[in-house]
């Protein structure tokens, strides 16, 4: 096969019926046409999703010889175009946004293809390339919001929710982009039902992927994956349980799909109308608008929008524990922050992320909590034990606890783990302490957690490869008097504490928790 710029193809059957002096010819005209090529103009991308939303990317390029300038824009991004080389007919693009805590460049292929331009666009290290093909369409459609200068700081005063860590479920860690209206009531069924409303859980908690479009007015709306949103917080509400939504303080949520930037208000309403009582807020597409330090008046701008709704809406801030959210969160109306990045349904994600929260323990406390990330008990990429080490971690943290697994399959000993009393009695504790580590031997971890009247929650944690003796003295709990009583949370069955010291065989991978009063 001869191929002679993108438009003129030769078939081998073909090439082999031609005189030399035919190709020759063929390929002086290809060339020409292929010089003629000119991608300046305005195009249009549309990848449609089958939610019924469009992911749209808008290419305004300017070509001049092979030289090409212009911006690329999609809604969570803006990205110059700053360097091409190629041509005649086949471009690479370098695109740099100088936004955020530094610049970013993106590379994009295009090449002309009769009135389509074929676009290989590659914008983070961490995303597959997307094959785009864009159309010409108006100039100036889609245009890159401007930037909105932050707010004056003040102090949003505390909205009186979240005394003790927020308990429920979220539909990221499971579904991720499959959540809908059917897998929501699915939730606050099986919440109603299977033992988790008596031992505490409330929230039943949208996350990404729920947005549709704004309508003419600035008014966001659901996707066809929620047909009433209203409806859906009724019937949640009809099952004495709480329902929580999702958004981005940038035009784009993480999964691309529309933020609140500059709609704040609006959609604090919009919330408040539909009857939600909870918002989780990800920083997502904020960060090719605003730097890390900026964080903390922009998160303001939606804790006081809450605070202007009209309803108690418990503000969730989710950026990764940058720019030491800890220390500003309460201040702008924060009930809890995401102290990490995500985690992920392993042993090793899960590990990294919770023992190493001794730090900031001083931070958390009654209405406003560090929050380790959603739970991952139940999703299968752990065992049994080790999901019961996540589970009286995250208790003994005094993080949220918001399953995301799969409530309508759910086996018993997980159902079992999740709905543990006691460990969660522990986490819910009205004193609102964060435990914190009081010895680190090899893989052999003690944390102890402070309750109210003086009762200690310890947690002998075995992160090796082996079973451990572990051994707690009491002495080291740093109680008033000597322990009276000590209950293994999980045998449910009280230790001796006649002796100045407990021990444990503590499995693999596994947890011997007690509380000590
Ligand atoms: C980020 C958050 C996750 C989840 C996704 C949704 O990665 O940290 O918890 O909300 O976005 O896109």
């Amino acid at each position: 096969m001869v191929t002679l710029c993108s438009r003129l193809t030769l078939d081998r059957s073909l090439e082999t019926s031609m005189t030399k002096m035919t190709i020759l010819f063929l390929l002086l005209a290809g060339a020409a046409v292929c010089a003629a090529a000119d991608v300046s103009g305005n195009w249009l991308a549309q990848e449609p999703r089958t939610d019924g939303t469009v992911r749209r990317t808008f290419l305004d390029l300017k070509q001049e010889g092979t030289h090409i300038t212009g911006e690329v824009r999609t809604i969570e991004d803006r990205f110059e175009i700053t360097d091409s080389t190629g041509g005649p007919d086949v471009f690479t693009l370098t695109g740099t946004s100088q936004a955020g805590n530094a610049p970013r460049h993106a590379t994009y292929t295009v090449k002309l293809v009769g009135d389509e331009l074929q676009v290989m666009a590659k914008t983070r290290p961490n995303r597959p390339p997307a094959e785009l093909v864009a159309h010409r369409t108006a100039p100036g459609g889609g245009a890159w919001p401007a930037r909105l200068q932050p707010p004056v700081l003040h102090s949003v005063p505390y909205n009186g929710l979240a005394k003790t860590p927020p308990m429920g479920w979220n539909s990221w860690n499971k579904f991720a982009s499959k959540v809908d209206d059917a897998g929501v009531r699915a939730a606050a069924d099986a919440i109603a039902s299977n033992g988790m409303k008596e031992a505490g859980y409330v929230y039943v908690n949208i996350d990404d992927t729920w947005e549709g479009e704004r309508d003419a007015q600035g008014i966001i709306h659901s996707n066809k994956k929620f047909p009433d949103m209203k409806a859906l917080a009724d019937y949640v509400h009809s099952k004495g349980l709480k329902i929580g939504i999702y958004s981005s303080p940038g035009p784009a949520t993480c999964a691309l799909y529309p933020g609140s930037y500059g709609h704040e208000e609006q959609d604090a309403k919009t919330y408040a109308e539909w009857g939600f009582d909870y918002l989780k807020y990800d920083w997502c597409s904020a960060g090719n608008i605003y730097k890390d330090d900026e964080m903390q008046p922009v998160y303001q701008k939606m804790g006081d929008a809450l605070r202007a709704s009209g309803r108690k809406i418990v503000f969730s801030l989710c950026q990764y524990g940058r720019n030491h959210v800890w220390t500003w969160g309460p201040d702008i109306g924060g009930n809890l922050w995401r102290t990490t990045g995500d985690i992920r349904d392993a042993w090793d994600s899960m590990t990294k992320i919770g023992f190493n929260q001794a730090d900031i323990g001083p931070y958390a406390g009654p209405g406003h909590w560090n929050d380790p990330d959603m739970l991952e008990v139940g999703n299968g990429g752990m065992t049994t034990a080790e999901y019961r080490t996540h589970f009286s971690l995250w208790a003994i943290l005094a993080a949220p606890l918001l399953a995301g697994n799969d409530l309508q399959h759910i086996s018993p000993e997980i159902l079992e783990i999740l709905t543990n009393k006691d460990v969660i009695a522990v986490d819910q504790d009205p004193a609102g302490k964060q435990g914190r580590r009081i010895s680190k031997t090899g893989d052999q971890e003690i944390w102890v957690k402070d309750l109210v009247d003086g009762a200690k929650a310890v947690g002998l944690f075995n992160r090796g490869a082996d079973t451990a003796k572990m051994t707690v003295k009491w002495a080291d709990l740093q109680m008033s008097t000597a322990p009276k009583n000590a209950k293994d949370l999980w045998a449910h069955a009280d230790v001796p504490v006649d002796n100045p010291e407990y021990s444990a065989d503590v499995p693999s991978h596994g947890v011997v928790m007690l509380r000590v009063q």
